[in-house]
């Protein structure tokens, strides 16, 4: 089976940020299929300067453009801000730029699950559609199934593991969407000869 590797993007500077709990177990849900490796860029690797067109990358936004590149798939996860994107995880998603003139550019072609928490049911519902909007305009592909939890009705993370079981039975859809899709892609089809 071929590998795939998949990646997390996203979470907020607090130590405990629940957006970042719930990405590294959906990235948990994916290492338990066979031949699949994980990183996450969460928290401190995603403070990066305000993307700047043309300027010399920093390390850490080299290693987040690294990471975006070699992803088969990508989970993103942003706290809702204001009903929407927090302007960190968009930042972080602003320097997907630099995939502007690869052979695949952007995130084109693969799966993307989102995920947003918020404090309210509205602000996670927007954030979630915001999010899919950005991935769309980077010609990713979002999962058919997003997460997005309004935090003032649900305790979801509990000592840093999530604890709400329809939140856990979202990730683990989400995760076998991501991984499948990616398997699809992954398959090379030989070339139709025309007859
Ligand atoms: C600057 C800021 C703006 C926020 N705006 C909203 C909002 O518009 N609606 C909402 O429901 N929650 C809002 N929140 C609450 C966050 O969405 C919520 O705390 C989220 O769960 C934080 O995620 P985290 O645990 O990953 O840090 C805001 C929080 C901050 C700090």
């Amino acid at each position: 089976m071929s590998k795939l590797h998949v990646v997390a993007v996203g979470g907020s500077t607090r130590p405990d940020s629940s957006t970042e709990v719930v990405l590294r177990a959906v990235l948990d849900a994916a290492e338990a299929s066979d031949g699949v490796t994980t990183s996450a860029l969460c928290g401190p690797a995603l403070a990066l300067p305000p993307y700047q067109p043309g300027a010399p990358l920093t390390p850490a936004a080299r290693d987040l453009v690294e990471e975006l590149r070699r992803a088969d798939a990508l989970v993103i996860g942003s706290p809702g801000y204001h009903g929407s994107l927090s302007g960190f995880v968009k930042n972080a998603l602003d320097y997907a730029e630099e995939l502007r003139a690869d052979e695949r550019v952007y995130l084109d072609g693969i799966p993307v699950g989102c995920v947003v928490i918020a404090q309210g049911q509205q602000a996670a519902v927007t954030t979630l559609g915001a999010l899919r909007d950005v991935v769309h305009a980077l010609r990713g592909w979002p999962t058919p199934l997003g997460i997005a939890v309004d935090a003032a009705r649900v305790r979801i993370v509990r000592d840093g593991a999530v604890v709400d079981e329809p939140t856990l039975a979202s990730i683990g859809v989400m995760a076998r969407h991501i991984v499948e899709f990616a398997r699809l892609k992954s398959v090379r089809l030989d070339p139709v000869s025309s007859p």
